[in-house]
């Protein structure tokens, strides 16, 4: 079974991390390498960042006129709001989950607000995991899972996806990963980084396992609206016979440029929405109030602003494939089908996390060393195309121009 290392680019770069006195369970994990490198950044203000995940519009015009709007008029804006989120806002959800995904939630029982999907994953895998259980992730995945993981004391078992077959899931690695350990699986489609769709007959395949083995599924799917070409989204939470295994966690994040308004959700059967409740009660009391009412605006706003975003998405993979071709002795790809990410790999043999490091001083470019989202992200970088035309060129011209020393120096 493919294993994994946690390694630091910020203690590559000399960041203090002190060992004395830390639990050795945060000593294990690290910062993930999305957000080390953007700290990286920091220390270079005209660097050009293809690192974090940000859709580079502004919040819609709707969802900020609502927040003046509840700013000046509501007087308990600025107070905790229910344990589980504004009724009105979980109302707005279920309507929303129904006309989505054909999911039909009980608004008050099976719903609760969270502080991004990020809380719903961390909490969902701290509800049903112990110490020794293991947690099966589709690799290369998205470096939080693997934290979330850690953090228990569980273990993350990596199924890694074919980069041959254009980064593929394949069910027989899959079942061959499932242990009387295994607590449950991960799924994150289209996946970040690699772009994966997971096809409805390989989603199904996976919960007639979880049925025969008894282990959890977990869906972390902020990229939901992101499905390009031939591909086909399909969510275990649209199967409602292992609904008493499953927890959906959901971002509003990527969906409706709103990723610093901290909102999301989670959906799963009432009895472990209660449990959950406890972490929720112990790390956030509530999500942000004024941010729920700008959830509530996203969900019951003109849908089309959707569309627009996934229009302009795939617009800018195309962008960034063309400007990719062009650096065919440094990078290859395979086109994803889904989310806002490229995962290439640097085809000069290089340690990635160095390869970024570089990058970042002498060329003024963020990437994410793709070691960091688990096996079979070594040797790659994650690009984001989230970013603006001119953000996506200009980096581009940067790392053709430093192409050229590089190729002549080694590392
Ligand atoms: C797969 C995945 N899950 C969760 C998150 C975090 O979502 P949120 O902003 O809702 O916490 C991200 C953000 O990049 C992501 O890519």
């Amino acid at each position: 079974m493919p294993t994994h290392e946690t390694r630091s680019a910020l203690e590559m770069s000399g960041f203090a991390m002190r060992s004395k006195g830390i639990s050795k369970r945060i000593q294990s994990v690290s910062i993930s390498a999305i957000k080390e490198m953007m700290h990286l950044a920091l220390s270079y203000p005209d660097a050009i960042s293809l690192a974090q995940g940000t859709p580079d519009f502004a919040t819609p015009e709707h969802i900020r006129d609502r927040v003046k709007h509840e700013l000046d008029h509501n007087p308990n804006v600025g107070k905790y709001a229910p344990l589980a989120g504004l009724p009105v806002l979980k109302e707005a959800i279920a309507e929303h989950l129904l006309s989505k995904r054909g999911i039909i939630a009980n608004p008050q029982k099976e719903l609760y607000v969270t502080m991004g999907a990020m809380e719903a994953i961390a909490s969902a895998i701290m509800t049903i995991a112990d110490s020794g259980d293991e947690v099966i992730l589709l690799s290369p995945c998205f470096p939080s899972h693997i934290t979330h993981t850690m953090l228990v004391e569980a273990s993350p078992v990596y199924v890694r996806l074919d980069e041959t077959r254009g980064w593929a899931f394949d069910i027989n690695a899959f079942e061959r990963a499932i242990s009387p350990k295994t607590k449950a699986v991960v799924l994150c489609s289209p996946g970040n980084p690699t772009g994966t769709v997971l096809s409805e007959n390989d989603v199904r395949a996976i919960a007639v396992s979880a049925e025969e083995h008894d282990f959890w599924v977990i869906t972390d799917e902020p990229y939901d609206f992101l499905v390009y070409d031939d591909a086909r989204f399909f969510s275990a939470s649209q199967i409602p016979e292992i609904k008493n295994r499953l927890i959906s966690c959901f971002s509003l994040s990527k969906e409706y440029a709103m990723t610093g308004w901290r909102i999301g959700y989670v959906y799963a059967e009432e009895g472990v929405i209660n449990q959950m409740l406890k972490i929720h009660d112990a790390f956030a009391v509530s999500a942000a109030t004024i941010s729920q009412y700008a959830a509530l605006s996203a969900l019951q706003g003109d849908q089309l602003i959707v569309e627009f975003f996934r229009d302009e998405f795939l617009r800018r993979r195309d962008l960034m494939c063309a400007r990719l071709d062009r650096l065919s002795e440094l990078f290859s790809y395979i086109k994803p089908g889904g989310a806002y990410y490229l995962f290439p790999k640097i085809i000069p043999e290089t340690d990635e996390y160095a390869f970024a490091i570089r990058l970042l001083k002498e060329a003024g470019v963020v990437v994410v060393p793709g070691g960091a989202f688990g096996p079979g992200g070594e040797g790659h970088v994650r690009l984001c195309f989230a970013m603006s035309d001119d953000t996506i060129n200009q980096a581009f011209d940067r790392i053709e121009k430093w192409n050229t020393s590089f190729s002549k120096t080694k590392l």
